[in-house]
């Protein structure tokens, strides 16, 4: 069984006189564990998909099978346990929080919310994710606004992996960080996969970052998938119009994609 399994996913905006369809007719699946990919041009309908599979947003029309269930017709405390397995990170944590809030206090919420630590073993667990994530215990009174971006990208890393997820949304997660930093997120990435076992959906524009850390790779034109399949082997050979186009406008990966 697929962790997260989507079908017929189809989200439709009104736009001018009619509809458009940001997202039409997508199907793919994630192994627990496993690293999928979602990549295209700006406007093929990367964000709409993780709001749908993150349910932020509902869809016209297909199923999302979560860890065996359909999300949609969860309710109540079936839903809570489901919430807390299925997280997030995005491109711009000074967005996604309260940018006053200490970093204690961010990630003290989902360990509240959820009932995963009592009021006196908070403060422990909070430094102990601030340590999984490479930040020290005094980053805890400081507040979101204060830290760097890279520090920021950590705490919502820490944030997401409280509640014990299985799997993680992450949309252009690194992308607004510089090389060395980013790479350095990668790394915590793919070290907190080998351990917990975490699968990731992950969004990006850049092939390069894919190739490093992707399992699988679908790649997305208009809301339709234009091909999927082994990640280095859709980059080294893309079959799409869209995925040779990705690929040419992706200049180092020029330089290495010769086997
Ligand atoms: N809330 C909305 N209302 C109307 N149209 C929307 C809405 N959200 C997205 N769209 C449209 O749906 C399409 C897909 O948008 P989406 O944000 O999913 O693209 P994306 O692949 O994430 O792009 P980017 O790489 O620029 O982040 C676009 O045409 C966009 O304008
Ligand atoms: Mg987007």
């Amino acid at each position: 069984m697929s962790l997260l399994a989507v079908s017929g996913l189809t989200k439709r905006y009104r736009r001018g006189g009619g509809t458009v369809a940001a997202v039409d007719g997508v199907a793919f699946a994630i192994e627990p564990g496993e690293t999928l990919a979602l990549a295209g041009p700006s406007g093929s309908g990367k964000s709409t998909i993780a709001r749908l599979v993150l349910r932020l947003t509902e869809p016209d029309a297909g199923t999302i099978q979560f860890e065996g269930a359909d999300f949609r017709s969860l309710g109540g405390s079936a839903l809570r346990a489901r919430r807390a397995r299925l997280q997030m990170v995005f491109q711009d944590p000074l967005a996604a929080f309260n940018p006053r809030a200490t970093v204690a206090r961010v990630l003290d919420d989902p360990l509240r919310i959820h009932g995963i630590a009592s009021r006196t073993e908070r403060p422990r667990r909070i430094a102990a994710l601030l340590e999984r994530v490479g930040l020290g215990a005094d980053l805890a009174p400081r507040a979101i606004h204060e830290i760097s971006g890279g520090q920021r990208q950590r705490v919502a890393i820490a944030r997401a992996i409280a509640t014990r997820p299985s799997l993680i949304v992450l949309d252009e997660a690194v992308s607004a960080l510089d090389v060395s930093v980013r790479g350095r997120i990668l790394d915590l990435l793919l070290d907190l996969q080998a351990t917990e076992r975490i699968a990731y959906l992950f969004i990006s524009h850049d092939l390069g970052v894919v190739r490093a850390v992707a399992h699988r790779l679908v790649i997305l034109d208009a809301g339709r998938v234009a091909e999927s399949g082994d990640a280095r082997a859709v980059i080294g050979n893309p079959q799409s119009a869209i995925g040779r186009a990705l690929v040419a406008a992706a200049p180092r990966l020029n330089r290495t994609t010769a086997p």
